[in-house]
């Protein structure tokens, strides 16, 4: 499997210490609001995970599962909810948990789809952001690092569901596209 990466992006220690630095600033920002984590299954699990043991606040976790229409490679826009909250979160401080922030289409959706639960707020969390592809007019609050336009794989990331098990973030030799179409 570590053959077909092409070069390490973050090392298991580079995301450590990210990661830490941001949930000590959730830890600072959201003292004494109990927030909801709300993780974006399946990509969020290492992230979440590794995340949520430096914040130091009472809080609460849900996941969610969303997929997007379409064939692979071109989104409709339209996202399908695979597995919702099993919690109300009206009045709550929603933090929204991503693994990566691209098109900003399935992160623009589940605010929309959140919001009408009338949270009290909603937060995004991303630990990658690829600003150059966005298409939507979505933000993230807070993001681990801001990555080029590559594609990566690695710690939750996944090309056809594989290689989410590396500990480490990195990106995909192309013969590994062009070999499976
Ligand atoms: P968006 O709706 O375009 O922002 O897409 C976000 C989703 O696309 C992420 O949750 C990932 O599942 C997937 N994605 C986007 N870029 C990458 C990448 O470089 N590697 C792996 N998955 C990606
Ligand atoms: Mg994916």
């Amino acid at each position: 499997m570590r053959q077909d990466i092409e070069r390490i992006l973050y090392s298991e220690q580079q995301l450590r210490e990210r990661i830490a630095e941001l949930g000590a600033q959730i830890t600072e920002d959201f003292r004494g609001k109990d927030p909801i984590f709300v993780g974006v299954l399946k990509g969020c699990f290492m992230f979440m995970a590794d995340l949520l043991r430096s914040v130091d606040i009472y809080c609460t976790m849900d996941f969610m599962a969303v997929s997007s229409y379409g064939d692979g490679t071109t989104t409709t826009g339209a996202v399908k909810i695979n597995k919702d909250l099993s919690r109300d979160i009206a009045g709550r401080h929603v933090i929204i948990v991503e693994d990566i922030l691209d098109s900003g289409v399935t992160l623009s959706y589940l605010k929309n789809y959140l919001e009408v639960r009338q949270p009290a707020s909603i937060t995004l969390v991303t630990l990658l952001d690829k600003p150059s592809r966005r298409r939507a007019d979505v933000k993230a609050d807070y993001a681990g690092f801001e990555v080029e336009d590559a594609f990566v794989v690695g710690y939750g990331l996944d090309y056809a569901e594989e290689y989410r098990n590396l500990p480490y973030i990195g990106v995909l030799k192309s013969e590994v596209y062009s070999k499976n179409g």
